[in-house]
């Protein structure tokens, strides 16, 4: 497989007809750049510094922010890789610490390889004791991505040793670390928020099931980690665990690209994580279908999604870039179903609405024109609610798997020798340059 460098551009596009700075017409020819899949970018860095002109792009739809190996998106035909692998082989066959080793080392572990990485993602799963009052400065009824992006901000103070990113070993530390301590972190959150005892986490179980257990133990019973539970959760932390250059792998790199430390950078991923349009909608599609109660309701919030004047849209439904079925979504759907079954709730009256919902919107002629489909919270909800863990953790969990995401593509970012400072310009629609008036010369409207 061969494709062409940064600076060997594969073609060239002419743009006609641009006013010259100094009036007139100028033609401009720029360089297009193809990469191994995906559309062919025009290449427009010289375009402000050669001719004065700046491209103006609100919510990045026609920008490519970055070049990377890591994830590859067709939003058309519903297409998502992971270093080339498909996700849902990925998510059939793999366990998660493979996964997040592919997407940071860019290949498929070696059993070796698979059992150093796990080894050293198991002996960083603790936190520092210190850590634990944190949690104690927070109101108990906070939410746990507050929290998060707290205690993980945090641990820039407390693990000294391992922030200086240009030490390649460093680096590796850090993101061991990170992968590691999430899950103790987030189930803390959890413990915190119902008043039970955190639990420490444990060296003999797989990292979904010491997640779980940490979740769900409690000091005075023995706890037994369900493997369809376990699967489930190892196939959704694969789903969730990159994604290209979403919002809050694109904050990461922002971040990351002043030099910021890696456990700085993934908290502002949290924070950017949290919002609904994003990571939050998981919760907000569990939200819905409760207000939502009974299928004879769907109509009327069908409609509310399609009346322009309300603000309300069918969370869960549609995606930036995917126009086409979310491959994500049909991975979890299936699982959706499995998990069900296997803990007896096949008749799940919220899975029967969700199936109703999903079913009539894919009919409607307003979601097929906008190309609306489910997208990866729709089912994840469910699925989380099956097995019994509380909505203001779903987007803690989205976190949780997404941190191998965000740390692989910022060590891409940093070990890029090309990489500069992320610095957006503007389109300036305010006062052009004004004198100062003194405050009593100054009338009031
Ligand atoms: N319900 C109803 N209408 C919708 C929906 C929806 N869920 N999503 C988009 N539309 C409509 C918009 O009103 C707009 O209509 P218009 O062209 O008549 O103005 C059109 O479809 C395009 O929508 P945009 O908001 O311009 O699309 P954008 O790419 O900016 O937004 C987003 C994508 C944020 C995901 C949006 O579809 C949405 O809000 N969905 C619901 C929230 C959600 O599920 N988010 C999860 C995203 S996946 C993830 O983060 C893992």
């Amino acid at each position: 497989m061969s494709y062409r460098s940064l600076n060997d551009p594969t073609d060239t596009a002419h743009l006609e007809a641009m006013p010259g700075r100094s009036g007139g017409v100028q033609e401009l020819t720029l360089p297009v750049i193809q990469g191994t899949l995906g559309p062919s970018v025009l290449d427009i860095r010289s375009l402000y510094p050669e001719k004065g002109y700046l491209t103006y792009d609100p919510g990045y739809t026609s920008t490519a922010s970055c070049a990377s190996k890591i994830t590859f998106v067709d939003g058309e035909k519903g297409i998502l890789l992971h270093r080339g692998y498909p996700i849902a082989e990925l998510a059939e066959k793999s366990t998660f610490l493979e996964v997040a080793y592919l997407l940071m080392e860019g290949e498929l572990p070696s059993a070796k390889e698979y059992e150093d990485f796990s080894g050293s993602i198991t002996i960083h799963n603790m936190l520092h004791e210190q850590l634990r009052n944190f949690y104690s400065g927070f109101r108990r009824d906070a939410h746990p991505m507050a929290i998060m992006v707290g205690v993980v901000g945090a641990l820039s103070a407390f693990y000294h040793d391992s922030l200086d990113i240009r030490d390649p070993q460093q680096r590796m530390i850090a993101s061991h670390r990170l992968i590691a301590k999430m899950p103790t972190i987030a189930s803390m959150a959890y413990k915190y928020a119902i008043g039970q005892p955190f639990v420490y986490p444990r060296n003999d179980l797989k990292y979904e099931e010491n997640f779980l257990y940490m979740m769900f133990g409690i000091p005075t019973t023995s706890y037994q980690v369900n493997p369809v539970v376990a699967k489930a959760l190892n196939k959704i932390l694969i789903l969730h665990a990159d994604h290209e250059q979403n919002a809050s792998t694109s904050t990461v790199r922002l971040a990351g690209s002043t030099g910021a430390n890696p456990f700085a950078c993934i908290a502002a991923g949290i924070a950017c994580l949290w919002g609904p349009a994003h990571g939050g909608a998981n919760e907000a599609v569990l939200n819905m279908l409760r207000e939502i109660g009974h299928k004879d309701r769907i109509p009327e919030f069908i409609k509310k999604a399609k009346d322009k004047n309300d603000p309300f849209r069918l969370m869960g439904f549609g995606h930036r870039v995917y126009k086409n079925y979310d491959p994500r979504a049909t991975v979890l759907r299936a699982a959706c179903h499995e998990v069900l079954a296997e803990l007896g709730r096949k008749d799940d009256p919220l899975l029967d609405l969700a199936q109703a919902l999903e079913k009539i919107a894919l009919e409607d002629p307003y979601f097929i024109e906008k190309k609306l489909y489910p997208n990866v919270d729709f089912y994840s909800g469910i699925i989380f609610q099956a097995i019994g863990i509380p909505p203001a953790m779903f987007t803690v969990l989205f976190a949780v798997a997404r941190t191998v995401g965000w740390i692989a593509q910022w060590m891409e970012m940093i070990e890029d020798p090309s990489q500069r400072i992320g610095r957006p310009r503007q389109l300036y629609t305010g006062h052009p340059m004004r004198p100062y008036v003194s405050l009593k010369e100054r009338t009031t409207a």
